[in-house]
């Protein structure tokens, strides 16, 4: 796996984890302490039962996650509009922060794979940019005065 990410509003998350070796581990994500925003929304993607599937495909303007492959391993590609990177997620205590404004993909689903997806805000479609175009449309807006601040 990638050990560093590049592109921008975008970061591992290492948890802190519990290992009580053949009984088990914990891994722990607590509310702007591990994950950098107040979480409003947990959901998980699961039956993944096509290999070729290709989820995400999408940038939020103001929305954070953080995703967590908590079984299986599966590759996130990012792009801020200006670099790219895929990184491979194999590990359940070791996530991704993707910020604001990042096209992202979700693909290469292991059998069993599952993603544990934290949200910074409820579901909002007003929120996504479905488009690619768009996507950068979006990045090359006038900034307002607060957005510059
Ligand atoms: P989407 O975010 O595009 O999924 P992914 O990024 O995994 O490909 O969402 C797929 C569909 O599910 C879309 O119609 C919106 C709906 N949805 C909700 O209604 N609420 C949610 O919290 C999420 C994540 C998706």
């Amino acid at each position: 796996m990638d050990n560093q990410i590049i592109v921008k509003n975008s970061g591992f998350i290492e948890l802190p984890k519990i290992v009580d070796g053949d009984d088990g581990t914990i891994s722990i994500a607590e509310n702007l302490r591990h994950i950098p925003f107040e979480i409003k929304r947990v959901y998980y993607i699961y039956n993944l039962n096509n290999p070729k599937a290709i989820r995400g495909k999408h940038a939020h303007k103001q929305l954070e996650q953080v995703l967590f492959c908590i079984a299986g391993s599966c590759e996130i590609g990012i792009d801020d509009g200006t670099t790219e990177q895929t990184v491979t997620l194999d590990n359940p205590h070791l996530g991704i922060y993707l910020g604001t404004e990042l096209w992202h993909t979700m693909k290469n689903f292991s059998p069993g794979c599952i993603l544990l997806v934290l949200a910074s805000d409820f579901y909002s479609e007003n929120d996504y940019l479905r488009d690619y175009d768009e996507f950068k449309n979006y990045l090359n807006r006038p900034k307002t005065q607060e957005e510059l601040e």
